[in-house]
């Protein structure tokens, strides 16, 4: 079938069987090889991507079902050579450790944020709780996430001082 999508603000024009999974699609297809393959059956968010500003799991995501829509994958954050402030804050705490989990835990601490800029521990810890890391990194996502919120915090009250 014919399938269209955008990803990273591109347009892709595919023809392809519907059944694929949009992870085949994103590293086999169009060469995008952030997103990590780790257990294929939705269980452990290794790639996730967002489709239509919504975190999915790209490993059980028919291609079909994303058709017509938007794709933002770990390549897709930064603006040339400017990170996401996540990406940054990943680098300072030194975050991975083999790091094959990391794009998809990026992937959701930004979908967080995006919707809550200044989430509380518990909040970040809720809405990480879907990626899993092998080497135990969850100490250090949180507190990666931590300093991005406090300078979300600082910004809000300059803001409003302002
Ligand atoms: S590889 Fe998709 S959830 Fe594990
Ligand atoms: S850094 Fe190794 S699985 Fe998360």
């Amino acid at each position: 079938m014919a399938v269209n999508l955008t990803v990273n603000g591109d347009e892709r024009l595919l023809d392809i069987d519907g059944d694929t999974p949009l992870l085949w699609v994103l590293r086999d297809e169009l060469g995008l090889k952030g997103t990590k393959f780790g257990c294929g059956a939705g269980l452990c968010g290794a790639c996730t991507v967002h489709l239509n500003g919504q975190p999915v799991r790209s490993c059980s995501t028919p291609v079909e079902l994303a058709s017509g829509g938007q794709v933002v994958t770990i390549e897709g954050l930064s603006d040339g050579d400017r990170l996401h402030a996540l990406q940054d804050a990943w680098i300072e705490h030194g975050v991975p450790q083999c790091g094959y989990c990391q794009s998809g835990q990026i992937m959701s601490a930004v979908h967080l944020l995006a919707n809550n800029p200044t989430p509380s521990r518990g909040e970040i810890v809720a809405a990480m709780t879907g990626n899993l890391c092998r080497c135990g990194t969850y100490s250090r996502i949180i507190a990666a996430v931590e300093s991005v919120v406090v300078s979300n915090t600082s910004d809000s009250s300059q803001g409003r001082e302002a």
